[in-house]
């Protein structure tokens, strides 16, 4: 297959160059230059087909080239693109925020919008801060969430993350949040399983909150399905269960950071409704609200608690682009779209047909070791031997090799390191949830392709 083009530093023009002329050199990979998509598929310049095996980063959950979406914000730009959400409300936020809050249902009545995760991520932090601070509960300010997490890239969402590579980078310059393990399920401590490892992380959440004093402790804050700083995991319900008793028993808000499993993704509308008895108290959404039509965040929160800080302090905090019309017109139209295609359902059963792929796949593959995740949210976990688990060593960056014969065979992957490879290695397998069962079988081919290609190059006897 033809090689992509391979962006170069060398080449960096004098003025300008593209947002990867900030990174770093020595991750000098492939990066082709897309100039069009529709529905599942990017073109490059020269006219290569990549199938968006992740939605680039899980954002593109309706596809691309939604004419629906971009016909409504066209029309939303024509006609009022602009209030400032201090000054004036403006009709597409107040429909948005009702439509947003009846799918996510009880529990989550307000919305805070924001232009993305991050900002979703702090919106959460503030308004919990500001309640405890209204409601007589000042000395609450630890946020405590899981070792590895990824929760965004503000300074202060940076610092909450599980990411251990970024602590020299933080210390002394950001308030860490502290940390307790991640529910993981593949490779355990030796004497567990999956469900007793699980009790043993929320235990460990029951033991950090009265180490720190519950009064300190203002929220646990978790992925409840994972995106790529675990590799996807889903912790069994009686985790989620432990972790809601536990949180309610100490007084801490459980937020559940839903940016990447939300809208759709995990076969639900929220990862939170896998759940209903256990449902957290906050959830952040962003990425598949905009579905890479618009910027746009959201922080849901129950009416309980918004009118009542309402009528003490408010919550005030503003950014100029909140509640932006235009994004909420994306923002509508991509909810028209979820519910007419009914893409929820999609996401279930293309999911399945996805997953039973992936793990036959996985049965002939010497490097594939795990298949997991939850509707078309799911992750590849490589490693160097299935029956000990052994992980690939970090040197031979085993998710970019992956990610570079992606795209050698038409598959735009998402992978990269987190914490180091410390926890293993693993690439993100979430189509935009419009993919048909035709499509999805494409996908497998290529990515059997792929891996076969990886193992060539790593020199694997039974490949
Ligand atoms: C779970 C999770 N939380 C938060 C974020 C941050 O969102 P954004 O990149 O929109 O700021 C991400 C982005 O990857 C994420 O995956």
């Amino acid at each position: 297959m033809d090689d992509p083009k391979v962006a170069s530093h060398d080449a960096a023009p004098a003025f300008g160059g593209g947002q990867d002329a900030f990174y770093a050199k020595r991750n000098i990979v492939p990066l082709p230059v897309i100039e069009r998509a529709a529905g599942i598929h990017m073109w490059d310049e020269d006219g290569k087909r990549y199938i968006d095996v992740s939605s680039g980063p899980v954002v593109s959950n309706i596809g691309h080239g939604n004419a629906r979406v971009a016909d409504a914000m066209a029309a939303q730009a024509k006609t009022l693109e602009y209030a400032f959400a201090r000054l004036a409300r403006n009709r597409t936020n107040i429909d948005y925020s009702e439509r947003l809050a009846r799918l996510a249902g009880p529990g989550f009545e307000r919305v805070s919008l924001t232009s993305g995760g991050s900002e979703a991520m702090e919106n959460a932090l503030k308004f919990l801060r500001q309640y405890a601070i209204a409601t007589g509960r000042a000395s609450k300010r630890i946020i405590i969430t899981c070792q590895p997490s990824y929760h965004g890239a503000t300074i202060a969402t940076l610092a909450m993350n599980g990411e251990v590579m970024m602590a020299p980078f933080l210390e002394g310059f950001a308030a860490m949040s502290e940390k307790v393990p991640a529910p993981f399920g593949y490779r355990l401590p030796e004497n567990h399983d999956a469900e007793s490892y699980a009790r043993h992380c929320a235990d460990a959440l029951e033991r950090k909150i009265i180490e720190l004093g519950a009064e300190q402790v203002l929220a646990f804050v978790i992925e409840p399905v994972g995106g790529l700083s675990t590799g996807c995991v889903v912790p069994p319900a009686a985790y989620i269960r432990g972790i809601r008793d536990i949180c309610s028993r100490h007084d801490v808000h459980l937020v559940f950071d839903e940016i990447l499993c939300g809208t759709g993704r995990t076969g639900k509308f929220l990862a939170a409704h896998h759940w209903p008895d256990a449902l957290p108290d906050i959830v952040t959404m962003a990425k598949g609200l905009g579905s890479g039509y618009s910027p746009l965040g959201a922080m849901l929160a129950p009416a309980r608690m918004v009118d009542e800080l309402a009528g003490l302090t408010g919550f005030e905090f503003q950014y100029s682009y909140n509640a932006n019309p235009v994004s909420c017109a994306a923002g509508l139209a991509v909810l028209d779209e979820v519910e007419r295609l009914d893409l929820v359902a999609c996401a279930a059963e293309r999911g399945a047909q996805l997953r039973a792929g992936l793990e036959d796949l996985k049965a002939r593959s010497p490097v594939v070791g795990d298949v997991r995740g939850l509707g078309l949210l799911l992750a590849v976990e490589l490693v160097a031997d299935r029956e000990t688990k052994a992980p690939l060593p970090n040197d031979l960056l085993p998710a970019d090799k992956v990610r570079i014969h992606g795209l050698r065979n038409g598959l735009m992957i998402y992978s990269r390191p987190t914490s180091g490879g410390r926890y293993g290695h693993w690439f993100i397998v979430a189509p935009p949830l419009i993919i048909t069962e035709e499509e999805c079988r494409e996908l497998l081919g290529r990515l059997e392709a792929t891996l076969n290609d990886f193992v060539r190059e790593l020199g694997v006897a039974d490949a």
